[in-house]
């Protein structure tokens, strides 16, 4: 009898775009940090869906709340309003202490409208203030401008001629930020916390001189939480652990804990960049996925859910250093902070390999850049379901040493 699996593996490989570098296993149906596949087989699930899944799988309350909605009204077009919208949008306003918020479906589209109200406001003080400097090393999405705003070129290659005036900084490098920055800088953008590009928090205070930078040649600091922010630091909003404030903030991923969703808030000055018609979306913000952002903003914030996220993030840290010292030729160095965690590898030879003797064992984990082990699981993990993860790595990892 042919399993189901191969099934769908064949009609993937015959009726989908090739763009992903899928693992071979097809997910089910889940629960908490669990997953199944469709044959049966369950998984401690330390993605969760690259760092969507905050409350983990099936949580009821929103469950509950997508399926109340979805029998309400599902879509009804930004002509019109909606309670889960004004609600939503209204929690984002108080939680980050800014001004507006604009809701879109994914972190690219958060991104892309960022940089768009960005270029706005800087044309009105000066028609060439439109340079949008990022870092190398960062991601902020797969449209051209979002690629084009990633600082990885090979990302870029082949897709040109890209949006001009793009520039690009190391991360963390204060002198060089500052060497090119002038006054038609109209924006520096930055992931508060990088994600896919290795698990590197911001050091030395790097923030508030950046923030002191954008202030002086009167440019916006944008700063990307999409896979940071949501908690997944240990604060609602990452920028908090640094203490600055951007002028706008842009989230996606975990804000409505998997239905698809994108926001951008701004202050109540860059706002007013956008006049009516200067910006939209047939989907964005409906009642549906809005529904399911207010679950998490009503969830999340919590100061009881942000602690455990600390507690549960510091612990892990702490075990995964501890694999650092038990296997030093294999990890190099343990990174990050809350539940943003990586181990980078020694090498790039075994990344992916790794990966899968996890999920072959029960775990699944994630590599990025090809040898940084990142962590991003659903935010309601607990130590023993750690414990549970890195005992799998654990008995990996001891094949290669
Ligand atoms: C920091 C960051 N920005 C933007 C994006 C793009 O989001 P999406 O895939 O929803 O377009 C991602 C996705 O991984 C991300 O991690």
């Amino acid at each position: 009898m042919r399993r189901k699996d191969q099934e769908i593996f064949a009609a993937d490989k015959a009726s989908y775009v090739p763009v992903f570098n899928r693992y071979k296993i097809v997910l089910d149906h889940g629960e908490g940090a669990y997953a199944w596949d469709i044959n049966g087989k369950k998984y401690i699930d330390f993605l969760g869906g690259i760092a969507v899944n905050v409350l983990g799988h099936n949580y009821k309350p929103l469950v509950d709340a997508v399926a109340k909605q979805a029998g309400k009204l599902i879509h009804c077009s930004n002509l019109y309003y909606t309670q889960p919208q004004a609600a939503a949008a209204a929690k984002l306003v108080e939680l980050s202490g800014l001004g507006k918020a604009f809701f879109g479906n994914s972190g690219a589209e958060a991104n892309e409208g960022a940089i768009k109200i960005a270029r706005k406001y800087a044309h009105a003080i000066n028609p060439e203030k439109s340079q949008i400097i990022t870092a190398w090393n960062s991601f902020h999405g797969r449209t051209l401008a979002t690629l084009t705003a990633t600082g990885q070129p090979h990302y870029q290659e082949g897709v040109g001629p890209l949006p001009a005036g793009f520039d690009y900084v190391h991360y963390n490098d204060i002198e060089e930020l500052e060497s090119m920055m002038s006054d038609k800088t109209a924006a520096v953008m930055l992931e508060t916390i990088q994600g896919e590009g290795g698990v590197y928090t911001p050091e030395n205070d790097y923030l508030k001189k950046v923030r002191a930078l954008c202030d002086k040649h009167h440019a916006l600091l944008i700063l990307d939480e999409i896979q940071a922010g949501i908690g997944r630091s240990g604060k609602f909003f990452a920028y908090e652990k640094y203490g600055i404030k951007p002028d706008i903030v842009t989230l996606a991923k975990g804000l409505a804990g998997g239905v698809p969703i994108g926001a951008f808030i701004v202050t109540d000055e860059v706002a007013n960049a956008f006049k009516p018609g200067d910006h939209g979306t047939t989907f964005g913000g409906n009642p549906l996925a809005c529904a399911a952002a207010n679950v998490v903003l009503d969830t999340v914030p919590e100061e009881d859910f942000l602690h455990n996220i600390e507690e549960v993030g510091a612990y892990f840290k702490g075990k995964l250093e501890a694999l650092q010292d038990k296997y030093p030729t294999l990890i190099k160095e343990v990174r990050g902070t809350g539940l943003i965690l990586g181990a980078e590898l020694t090498s790039a030879d075994y990344g992916r390999d790794i990966v899968n003797n996890c999920l072959e064992k029960g775990a699944i984990i994630n590599c990025t850049v090809g040898k940084v082990l990142r962590f991003i699981p659903p935010l309601i993990i607990t130590k023993e379901q750690v414990d549970e993860v890195l005992d799998i790595l654990d008995g990996v990892l001891s094949q290669y040493a």
